[in-house]
């Protein structure tokens, strides 16, 4: 049977590679596979970025992963990937392919029922013998392999190798140990990327451009609704957030803080106040930079309460937009890139997105409650 793939895998080149839109060509170095299973979109976006270092360090074609999406207690939602980003620019980096194209066109060579192995570190927690990965217990595990009729034949322990693509001894382990002859296809039970995202990595994101039908929509809004020149801030101050902060004077890498503290921690520890910013904070802070900026428009992202009551009594003569509901928190980052000032929270990953898209246009971003403006930009 192995043989027999290996012969598809190089017949399957020449055969398949014709200009018709139908077929795709096989990469004879392999894919890599995986679910976007950790947190919501900045974690899966982050991890994302170092996703695509994996597999371009092990030179195997990526598969995007459709995103997952979650409605409160229901299962997870699906979404392709392309529709909030386009795939051309990121095939410029490395060799990609959308989940659904190689679910239908390439999968049923290199990948067919009966030879599906996934990949884990290590046992899950309560696993079945023989099935020591259980890919797909729990939600959104299952439902992100259910979406394209995916089970699992085997599961493969890598544990103690790791990714990491900065250590060329690790990644010819990685290849030595699984060459594309024996294992044409890695899916992982998880995203192959540390979290937070690693600072090397942080340039992928220039790879990343919307699709038409959220710049668009973002665009649209800016038209009819904003004046400029525009502030965009990023409200990150429901209850889950509140909770988590609690814990960021012993977790002072929790999550994005890289993002203004600087990667080795240069600036210091995140107080409070930064990872959840009190109502007077915000409302300082905005004032201040609607001065700055001479801005028209303050446009509003949240994720819970939207605070324009309270920064309306303070600061005039500014209007203050929201996205009609129902919100895409898509379109919100695409405005939040698009404005002339940003302020975000430098412990949240979704505000993390915007920082690198801004970065990657030399805009600037500032932080709630974080006055140090050497931490504004990364080179990207
Ligand atoms: C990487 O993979 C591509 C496509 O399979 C192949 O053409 C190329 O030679 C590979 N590069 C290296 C360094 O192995």
């Amino acid at each position: 049977m192995m043989i027999w793939i290996i012969k598809i895998l190089y017949l399957s080149t020449y055969i398949l590679a014709d200009t018709n839109n139908d077929d795709i060509e096989v990469d004879p170095n392999g894919y890599i596979l995986y679910c976007p299973c950790m947190g919501r979109f900045g974690n899966q976006a982050d991890q994302f970025l170092g996703s695509v270092a994996f597999a371009e360090a092990l030179n195997r074609t990526l598969v995007l992963p459709h995103w997952v999406e979650y409605d409160s207690s229901k299962p997870s939602d699906q979404i392709p990937f392309d529709k909030y980003f386009k795939v051309e620019p990121l095939q410029k980096y490395h060799r990609v392919v959308l989940m659904s194209d190689f679910m239908d066109k390439l999968a049923p060579t290199v990948w067919p029922p009966g030879e599906r192995t996934v990949f884990c570190y290590s046992e899950r927690h309560g696993a079945p013998k023989g099935n020591e990965c259980n890919a797909k217990e729990g939600n959104p595990f299952g439902p992100f392999w259910n979406h394209f009729d995916v089970d699992f034949d085997k599961s493969e322990l890598f544990s103690p190798l790791y990714y990491d693509t900065s250590s060329a001894h690790q990644i010819q382990r990685w290849k030595d140990k699984y060459p594309p002859s024996l294992f044409p296809v890695m899916a992982f039970v998880g995203a192959p990327a540390p979290f937070p995202v690693k600072k090397q990595h942080l340039f992928i994101q220039k790879y990343l451009k919307w699709s038409e039908y959220i710049d668009n929509k973002a665009e649209d809004l800016i038209r009819d609704k904003i004046e400029k020149p525009f502030i965009g801030i990023h409200l990150r101050i429901g209850l889950d957030f509140k909770k988590a902060c609690e814990h960021i004077k012993d977790t002072p890498t929790m999550f994005a803080s890289a993002q203004c503290m600087g990667y080795r921690s240069e600036k210091g520890k995140p107080t409070y106040d930064m990872c959840y910013p009190s109502v007077n904070t915000i409302v300082n802070d905005v004032k201040e930079l609607v001065v700055k900026y001479k801005a028209k428009t303050v446009f509003v992202a949240t994720d819970s309460r939207d605070l324009i009551e309270d920064m309306s009594k303070v600061i005039k003569d500014v209007k203050f937009v929201r996205q009609p509901s129902p919100v895409s928190s898509h379109v919100d980052l695409a405005i939040l890139q698009k404005s002339d000032h940003f302020i975000g929270n430098c412990i949240s990953t979704f505000t993390a997105f915007v920082k690198r898209l801004r970065d990657v246009e030399k805009k600037e971003t500032s932080f709630w409650a974080f006055k140090d403006s050497s931490a504004k930009k990364d080179e990207l």
